[in-house]
């Protein structure tokens, strides 16, 4: 991780944020090369997610939006991470991430100062672990009392504990943590120039909300029928208590999310007799009718990992973790998190990486509209035509069973949400009978992305340390970015063999500008052509082109007007005419 860390920055891949003034923790810029790379990546996704498909189309929302968003959507109450402090260095932790740590705790009730002028009653812990001196824990102790006023401190009331898997205690130093608190992400402002409870505003922590608060507004103008999915690309910032890993968590982050709205499953059956069910592993094939959640969700999770796969992931690289019933939001009934294998990622129990998430897909039912709805007052219902007539031709018996269990699934989710019994059985009741006029919330499966830790995995992914030959045909090392055509910042980059040939740079200028409406292009005419390759091997450009004498038909009429073509992870060279480039290319960046 280091060294693609020292390549991210030495080649222009990714900054520290503000590094003149010492950077800032948890932010990060993009130099030239990273920003081509987010950029198509954003692109590839949104490319993928609506302009190549009939049923998503996209929104563009502001970060700041109404307070009362968040409240709706909980983010407000139950946005919260839990902190520790350590009480020796003051260094915050997030409590679920602490390692269990076992040892002997050395408990101390106080201490004074020799000459017992200063005492102090504080409690004080430290633990020791296996094999290392107990002093160390005396010497943290009185660290601690010195902190209090009382100098070299004489330790009272020392005891001794064993303890096994304590997350406790600082995994750096042993010391004693604070009691978690909880504390909410999100990033507050004030809307106006009065920093007053009423002007309170929030960087919006995920780009989801706005979505589903725009929902009706995109649903009347675009024409579109459930199922139809709305997606948006843009920042979110979540205050971190421990950015770490290099981009992979930032307090201010790009995501690519898509709500996909569905029937509810009661919705499909009436329609259609039945609801289809997975049937077994990989792409469930094109959309039908007669799907409900289960079927949507299996099919995001597998149109999510050809998309990675698609951008030079390969499948051995990631993960589909089927998230446990005790770890699922409350709201959510089933999540996938498609895991990237980080270099930084933790082992399993057979040494393998297990995986870090780049994206979660996740099954929300109705919960977010229904919230929305709830908190604006504005209904968040569609009139779905088709359910109307099927819904009329059902007998009694399916009519009663199908409103029932959509009853019991309302009246679930209002109990849930603190409403009075009584009032969550008549309003559960209503929907009921709405539903068989057409009208219902619709679920929603959502596939959860992030710019930044895809580019980063990207990046991991591409780096590889192999062999070369020099100017003498000496192998050396090479860095090389073996980062697919797709995604690649720069497409190609162009060489006239000699910049102190006017007509070898005439040339190389115009393929240059032949390929430039078409693709990203490097021209370079600085230093010896191989280190020229190594440069674009280390930026990873998958294609040189190289005009040399051959281009100008010095060595035959045959040659004239064709060029080097240099593959970056193969090294192999081949004669291409000039005219033949660009649909090459083009057929290998698409
Ligand atoms: N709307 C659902 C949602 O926001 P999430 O799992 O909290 O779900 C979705 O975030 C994706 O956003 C993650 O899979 C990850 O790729 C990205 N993400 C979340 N927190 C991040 C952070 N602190 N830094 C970078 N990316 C982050």
């Amino acid at each position: 991780m280091e060294r693609i860390v020292s390549l991210c920055k030495r080649k222009g891949f990714v900054f520290q944020s503000s590094e003149i003034y010492g950077g800032i923790n948890g932010f990060w810029d993009y130099g030239p090369l990273g920003a081509e790379l987010k950029r198509n990546v954003k692109d590839l996704w949104w490319r993928a997610m609506t302009q190549r498909r009939d049923d998503v189309v996209g929104l563009e929302a502001t970060i700041i939006m109404h307070p009362k968003i968040w409240e709706a959507s909980g983010h407000t109450t139950t946005f919260a991470d839990p902190m520790v402090d350590c009480l020796l260095t003051k260094k915050r932790f997030r409590a679920d991430q602490i390692d269990p740590q076992s040892g002997v705790v050395y408990h101390f009730s106080g201490a004074e100062s020799a000459d017992k002028s200063k005492k102090s009653d504080e409690a004080y812990s430290c633990l020791v672990a296996p094999g290392k001196n107990p002093e160390l824990a005396r010497k943290s102790a009185r660290q601690f009392y010195q902190q209090r006023g009382v100098a070299e401190a004489v330790l009272l009331g020392e005891r001794t504990e064993t303890v096994e898997n304590s997350t406790r205690y600082n995994p750096e130093n042993g010391s004693l943590l604070t009691e978690p608190r909880l504390f909410n992400l999100m990033f507050k402002t004030y809307v106006g120039p009065v920093e007053s409870a009423e002007n309170v505003a929030y960087l919006r922590p995920e780009t989801a909300q706005a979505i589903f608060a725009q929902f009706k507004n995109v649903a009347e103008v675009a024409r579109q029928k459930v199922p139809f999915g709305i997606c948006q690309i843009g920042k979110a910032f979540r205050n971190e208590i421990n950015p770490r890993n290099f981009t992979f968590r930032s307090r201010e982050f790009e995501q690519m999310e898509l709500e996909f709205f569905i029937r509810p499953d009661e919705a499909v059956e009436a329609i259609c007799g039945e609801v289809a069910r997975p049937a077994g592993a990989g792409h469930p094939g094109p959309p039908q009718r007669n799907w409900g959640w289960q079927m949507w969700h299996k099919y995001w999770v597998e149109e999510r990992l050809a998309f990675y796969e698609n951008i030079g992931l390969p499948r051995a690289t990631l993960v589909e973790y089927w998230q446990k019933p005790e770890e699922l939001a409350h709201y959510a009934r089933a999540t996938v998190d498609i895991l990237y294998k980080f270099p930084f990622s933790k082992r399993d129990e057979k040494g393998e990486l297990a995986g870090e998430e780049l994206e979660g897909v996740a099954a929300r039912g109705d919960f977010d509209l229904s919230q929305h709805q709830r908190f604006s007052g504005k209904a968040m219902t569609i009139f779905d035509e088709e359910l109307k007539a099927a819904w009329a031709k059902l007998d009694e018996a399916k009519k009663s069973a199908l409103a029932e269990r959509y009853f019991e699934s309302r009246r679930n989710y209002l109990v849930k949400m603190n409403e009075a019994p009584e009032q969550a059985q008549k309003q559960a009741r209503q929907d009921a009978t709405a539903l068989g006029s057409g009208m219902y919330v619709p679920h929603v499966i959502e596939p959860s992305a992030g710019v930044d830790r895809l580019a980063l995995a990207l990046i991991c992914n591409a780096y590889c340390e192999d062999q070369a030959p020099d100017e003498k045909g000496k192998l050396e090392k090479r860095v090389v970015m073996r980062l697919h055509p797709r995604i690649a910042p720069v497409k190609a980059a162009v060489f006239p063999l000699l910049k102190n040939r006017p007509e070898l740079v005439a040339k190389a200028l115009q393929v240059r500008d032949l390929l430039r409406p078409f693709m990203t292009v490097f021209y370079d005419d600085a230093g010896a052509i191989g280190r020229r390759y190594r440069r674009q091997d280390e930026a990873g450009t998958p294609f040189g082109v190289t005009v040399d004498f051959d281009t100008l038909g010095e060595q035959g009429a045959e040659l004239k007007d064709t060029v080097t073509l240099r593959e970056r992870d193969t090294m192999k060279q081949s004669r291409v005419k000039i005219d033949a480039l660009p649909t090459l290319l083009l057929e290998r960046i698409r």
